[in-house]
């Protein structure tokens, strides 16, 4: 059993919130008032910026007692889950937003070892292990807010949250490790999720599937998204489905309906097909 206090309005940790979803989805989550936040991600200007933007709609709501705490920490260096755990113990955390990742483009033969490794560790390896820390503290407060949820509404208080993606229902060639390390978030949720429900925990589990979303991760690539010809979703559609998902513990989402038009076509059309198909749209961009 833990010792942390939960009658302290708890926290939700969102990774990778200095800028793009992960930051509107701090946002949106901090609107609420039911959460305070812990914001990680490298970049400390960047964050203390989306701190501002949180304190500042906190207050025009009259959320003042929201908190806003900052971690700076590369998630793809080792032994970083383990680092953020420790600088969050004894806070009362109920919210485990896994969003942080990376993607990167190009021949699989032609990608730098470090690149492999990094990409790895940030969307697969430190996924997990901030699962594996934090989910008896999420458990502790599912049970906690079972008994208290009419307080909140609609609102799930307990969960975690995995961005997945639309990528990870198809392989893709110039792109293969991000479809790959996007179908392992998948299924790990998924199995996940099943768990939980199996055991009665409360705890909500949520895999969001956002297809090609307008955000800062295109730039970093050296993708132009103008010249995708792909259904695009914004920021906020994915934020919108994001906390759906998590009030209705609605294992999977796909934010966006030629979206789910797609992720049901590529689901029932031969694999041949979806691979080729997923190569011309990747060589657009
Ligand atoms: N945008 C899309 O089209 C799209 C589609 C499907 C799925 N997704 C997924 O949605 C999630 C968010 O994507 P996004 O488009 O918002 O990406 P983004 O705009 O590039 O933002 C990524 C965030 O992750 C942080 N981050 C990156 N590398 C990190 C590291 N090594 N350690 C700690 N933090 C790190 C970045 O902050 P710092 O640079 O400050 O560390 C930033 O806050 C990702 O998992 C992505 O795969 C995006």
């Amino acid at each position: 059993m833990s010792l942390i206090d939960w009658s302290q309005r708890p926290y939700a940790l969102v990774t990778g919130a200095s800028e793009g979803i992960g930051e509107e989805l701090a946002l949106a989550l901090a609107r609420r008032g039911t959460h305070s936040l812990i914001l990680v991600a490298r970049t400390r200007s960047k964050l203390e910026r989306v701190e501002r933007r949180i304190r500042e709609a906190c207050v025009s709501l009259g959320h003042t007692e929201v908190d806003v705490k900052i971690i700076c920490e590369d998630l793809s260096a080792t032994g970083a889950a383990e680092k953020v755990f420790q600088a969050t113990k004894g806070l009362p955390v109920a919210i485990l937003a896994n969003n942080a990742g990376m993607a990167i483009g190009g021949p699989t033969d032609n990608l730098e070892l470090a690149k492999v490794e990094q990409i790895l560790q940030l969307n697969i390896v430190t996924l997990t292990l901030l699962v594996q820390l934090y989910t008896q503290t999420l458990v502790d407060a599912a049970a906690y807010y079972r008994a208290r949820q009419h307080l909140y509404g609609k609102h799930r208080m307990a969960g975690i949250v995995n961005m997945s993606s639309l990528s990870a229902l198809m392989p893709i060639p110039h792109m293969s490790l991000y479809a790959a390390s996007k179908a392992y978030v998948l299924s790990l949720t998924e199995a996940l999720h099943h768990e939980h429900q199996m055991h009665n925990t409360g705890l909500a589990v949520v895999a969001i599937l956002p297809g090609a979303t307008v955000s800062p991760i295109w730039a970093k690539e050296g993708a132009d998204p103008s010249k995708v010809l792909l259904p695009f979703t914004t920021m906020d559609d994915v934020v919108r489905a994001t906390l759906k998902a998590l009030d209705s513990n609605k294992a999977v989402i796909v934010p966006g309906y030629l979206n789910n038009v797609l992720s049901f076509s590529v689901r029932l059309a031969p694999r041949w097909l979806v691979r080729r198909l997923a190569y011309i749209f990747m060589r657009q961009g």
